[in-house]
């Protein structure tokens, strides 16, 4: 089994995110770091214990992340975040208190500590703002070389951001530090706005998790279907809600869902297109270190996305 460390401001999707990667058969699910962004960082955390408990998965330990971007004091949670994933990151949606507390490590040293165990076996998402992950490469730069995966939820290459015209939220939370990751001796994987607008969730699936009568499977419905309302209301020419998150974490066990674009990027950290991933002219003839997520085979993903969950769902 592939051993995997999510990176989540949970949230919706994020929320998915660790309903695909328990679902998935071939995931070992080391631990969860929380981030800010959707949600603070320590609602982050509360929320992906509370989610972890639900789906019959309490042992998975938490780990906090960095409470505000690599340039900041402070974080405040934008209006248009409570308005798509509820003022709670989970849609409103009540889960009960979480039995297990967040770990006492911090999520940057948890990190740090897996890379050093188990080098190449290891796969990281991350679904949030790459704080974290900038703070680890800063504290032990040799993790760039020995991770195994890393593929992310951000950006956008083909198509406009989502909080501005050039930016994506999650690099748009710290564009230094995603600037510091992309232009790192890492190797990623970009599933970006590019990949994720196109894979949509509806009601017509919720349903069916709401047919199943299990607990998991009512309240997953309820969350996802607070998440589909918002997209009506922000994105309503798209018919139902992209599953950002859950994707990154399908193309990292599967790259075959995607068409990819190999090269060098860097991420625009002042000016108008604060928060922009582009490729830059500078390292043209280099080799490359990102791996750009284009086009995806959106019917297969959702067919995976829909047995991973609806299985798992059947069970709790
Ligand atoms: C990303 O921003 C967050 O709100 C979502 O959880 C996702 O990770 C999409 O831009
Ligand atoms: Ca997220």
């Amino acid at each position: 089994k592939r051993k995997m460390i999510l990176d989540l401001d949970t949230g919706i999707d994020d929320s998915l995110a660790i309903a695909y990667a328990l679902g998935a058969p071939d995931v070992d699910l080391i631990g969860i770091i929380s981030s800010y962004g959707n949600v603070i960082t320590s609602k982050a955390a509360d929320n992906s214990l509370r989610i972890l408990e639900l789906l019959g998965a309490p042992d998975v330990p938490v780990f906090l992340g960095e409470p505000h971007s690599s340039t900041t004091e402070h974080f405040d949670v934008m209006a248009i975040s409570q308005q798509i994933h509820g003022k709670n990151g989970i849609g409103e949606v009540d889960l009960p208190t979480p039995k297990r507390a967040v770990e006492k490590q911090s999520g940057v040293d948890f990190l740090i500590d897996a890379v050093h165990q188990y080098g190449a076996d290891l796969t990281l998402v991350p679904t949030g703002p790459l704080t974290n992950l900038a703070a680890a490469l800063k504290k032990a730069p040799d993790i760039a070389s020995t991770i195994g995966n890393v593929t992310l939820m951000g950006g956008a290459l083909t198509v406009p951001g989502n909080v501005s015209h050039f930016a994506e939220a999650n690099i748009n939370q710290d564009a230094e530090a995603a600037n510091a990751v992309f232009t790192s001796d890492l190797h990623l994987t970009m599933v970006g706005l590019d990949v994720t607008l196109r894979t949509l969730l509806t009601k017509h699936e919720t349903q069916q998790w709401r047919d199943l009568k299990t607990t998991a499977g009512a309240k997953f419905a309820d969350i996802v279907d607070y998440y589909i309302a918002a997209y009506e209301v922000t994105s309503p020419d798209l018919h139902g809600c992209a599953l950002h998150d859950p994707l990154a974490v399908g193309v990292a066990l599967d790259p075959s869902f995607v068409t990819t674009l190999d090269l060098n990027m860097f991420v625009q950290d002042e000016g108008v297109d604060y928060g922009r991933t582009i490729g830059d002219p500078a390292r043209l003839n280099e080799p490359t270190n990102v791996t750009v997520a284009l086009t995806v085979d959106q019917d297969r993903y959702l067919k995976t996305f829909m047995t991973y969950l609806t299985a798992l769902f059947k069970q709790n």
